[in-house]
């Protein structure tokens, strides 16, 4: 069984072919991924429009490299996936339009993948994890608890009530003249910095729902910074330290919390895993791994190339729908918003959900 996966949700325009392999993994045959970061860092954050169009530039060349690197032809995959949201519905639109020609074209099943749910099930792909599991995903757009309990049953235990992790550390990175995306390069001057220096809040800490909330934080560093101006190297570094210690922090004490509540909902977890391009942070990776370890579970994240959004994990949450047999025609909406976990059933041993 080979599948297609074509993902065009953000700002990463991607096409892989995955198998399954015998020991319960994925087999990677090709993973083609093309970022658009250069078309929009001029603008500090990707412009729905530009993406789009980048998208329609490059999405047919891409997927017949995929392919080629896979050595097939289109006749010879079993299934065609797409991530058909959430994301920026320009975008969304151009694979899942794709996806829908292609499967026409070669009488292909349509497998209409959730993005979130395809970082979700990315710990299978690369380590066969067996369900149920609790998922921390945390990307530009979304950060989310969530008890994996198997395909299509997720159940939502916490998630941010304003910005998400990401989307975070992107903006701190714009407010200090850091480059986008904000992440990595907050991550490499916090290398240098001492955390200790500027002292920052940490929401939501000791809190009994396991709910994120981010922005006052972010707000708390702007005025530190603007207290400080002008800004010397050292002193980003110290302010992206201190951030990304306080993140940290947040981090592993809502998790700490998730896991606690996650057995009322789902049993015994067989490990704690990161996804999404947040997770591609080490500090984080590191305090969940220590987290982990303490509650004397695996921790599993994915390799740095399938943190961030790819084509392989469109695939291989099409592989886990289609060997179920949940196949999509062609009326499948793409769709902008599209949560994917539910919120607990009202026994659960947890305060009120927050959408967000
Ligand atoms: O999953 P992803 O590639 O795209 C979305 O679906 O959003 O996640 C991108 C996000 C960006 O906000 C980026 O700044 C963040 O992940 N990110 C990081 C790191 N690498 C990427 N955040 C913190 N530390 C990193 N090393
Ligand atoms: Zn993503």
């Amino acid at each position: 069984m080979n599948v297609l996966g074509i993902e065009t949700t953000c700002d990463e325009t991607a096409a892989a072919i995955v198998a399954p392999g015998e020991d319960g993994r994925g087999v990677i045959r090709s993973n083609e991924v093309l970022s658009q970061i250069a078309e929009h860092a001029a603008y500090g954050g990707v412009v729905p429009e530009i993406a789009a169009r980048a998208h329609v530039e490059v999405l047919d060349r891409l997927i017949a490299r995929a392919l080629d690197r896979a050595g097939m032809a289109l006749k010879d995959v079993d299934g065609i996936a797409v991530a058909a949201g959430p994301g920026l519905i320009g975008g969304v639109l151009v694979g899942l339009v794709t996806a829908k020609t292609l499967a026409l074209v070669a009488r292909k099943p349509l497998l209409a993948v959730n993005h979130l749910e395809a970082h979700a099930l990315t710990a299978r792909l690369t380590d066969g994890l067996a369900f149920p599991y609790l998922l921390l995903l945390a990307s530009g757009g979304h950060t989310q608890l969530v008890a994996v309990k198997g395909v299509g049953d997720y159940v939502r235990l916490g998630g941010t009530i304003d910005d998400a992790i990401g989307e975070a550390f992107d903006k701190v990175a714009k407010l200090l003249g850091l480059a986008y995306p904000g992440g990595p390069e907050v991550e490499r001057m916090a290398e240098a910095g001492d955390p200790e220096r500027f002292a920052l809040p940490r929401p939501m800490l000791g809190r009994r729902d396991a709910n994120f909330s981010l922005s006052g934080l972010k707000t708390a560093l702007r005025i530190e910074a603007e207290r400080t101006a002008p800004l010397a190297e050292r002193d980003v570094a110290d302010l992206c330290a201190g951030f990304q210690a306080a993140v940290v922090d947040v981090v592993v004490d809502r998790v700490r919390v998730a896991l606690r509540t996650f057995s009322g909902v789902a049993g015994h977890p067989t490990a704690l895993v990161a996804a999404g391009g947040v997770s591609a942070n080490g500090a984080i990776r590191r305090a969940l791994a220590a987290l982990a370890g303490e509650a004397g579970l695996a921790f599993v994240a994915p390799p740095l190339a399938l943190c961030g959004d790819n084509g392989a994990m469109i695939a291989w949450a099409g592989i886990e729908r289609l060997r179920l047999g949940m196949t999509d025609d062609i009326t499948a909406p793409a769709r902008a918003r599209w949560p994917f976990a539910d919120v607990p059933p009202a026994e659960a041993p947890r305060a009120e959900a927050t959408a967000g």
